[in-house]
């Protein structure tokens, strides 16, 4: 089963709104695919106005996180119900920075996809090692574990639906990319647990690979047969996403 091509744009905390419309409307009049969907993170307080600037082309924008309740007394949150009647169609769950800074665990993130799914969002589920976990060899248990935790308790329905994003933590923002083998290998063992689990539908689950993605090393970790393309940090905020999206 062909599975269509992600480039996922994660702005993190960018951009001034100047910036933020500038760069929008220069990605909108270069980037034209059908072969890919691009999608734009971008803050939350941008999402309004990035999603006008959008309208009518087929770039599609996301969140970079939401809270798993629907409302109430969480100061400073953003609900996934939110997000949904915002007509966000993606939400970035579990990202690295936020497991590291602000105490999301497997279980949050969980929870978190499972809300995300039960309000129509397409949770982008965050997974990856630490440099330590890699050279003590921990790798594909440390993957096992997290995507265990990640889809618990999620039906065939949601599996079809979700997005998984390897991000090996050493290769986030460095410039340290992931050798494409080394990619491909985790993004395959992801695929297998999946089919283990689930049969077949594994084959329609799209799999990214993020950590200084750029438009260099796109086409090679893209052409990967395990790897459904990227979540992109550092190069999304740049003119040279057109040529990451582009890849071909
Ligand atoms: P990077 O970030 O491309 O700057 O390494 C990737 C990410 O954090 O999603």
């Amino acid at each position: 089963m062909a599975r269509k091509k992600i480039v996922a744009g994660n702005w993190k905390m960018n951009l001034s709104p100047r910036k933020a419309e500038k760069f929008t409307k220069e990605m909108r009049s270069v980037i034209n695919t059908d072969n890919v969907e691009v999608v734009m993170c971008v803050p939350f307080v941008y999402l309004t106005m990035v999603q006008e600037i959008l309208d009518g082309t087929k770039i599609k924008i996301g969140a970079q996180n939401m809270h798993y309740a629907d409302e109430g007394a969480y100061t400073g949150e953003i609900s996934g119900k939110m997000l949904s009647r915002m007509k966000v169609p993606y939400v970035i769950v579990g990202h690295s920075e936020r497991r590291e800074y602000f105490a999301e665990t497997d279980t949050t993130v969980n929870i978190k996809a499972l809300k995300a799914l039960s309000h129509g969002l397409i949770p982008i589920i965050c997974i990856g090692e630490t440099l330590k976990q890699r050279e003590f060899e921990r790798t594909f248990e440390v993957i096992s574990k997290q995507l265990a935790i990640a889809i618990h308790d999620m039906s065939e329905e949601d599996i079809a639906k979700i997005v998984i994003a390897y991000e090996p933590i050493w290769a986030i923002g460095t410039g340290k990319t992931a050798t494409k083998e080394q990619a491909e290998e985790v993004c395959a063992a992801i695929r297998e647990q999946l089919r283990t689990q689930y049969g077949d539908i594994a084959d329609s689950v799209r799999i990214l690979y993020g950590g200084s993605v750029n438009e260099k090393n796109a086409n090679e970790l893209f052409n990967m047969p395990n790897i459904d393309g990227g979540l992109v940090g550092g190069a999304s905020l740049k003119p040279s996403f057109e040529k990451v999206v582009h890849y071909q």
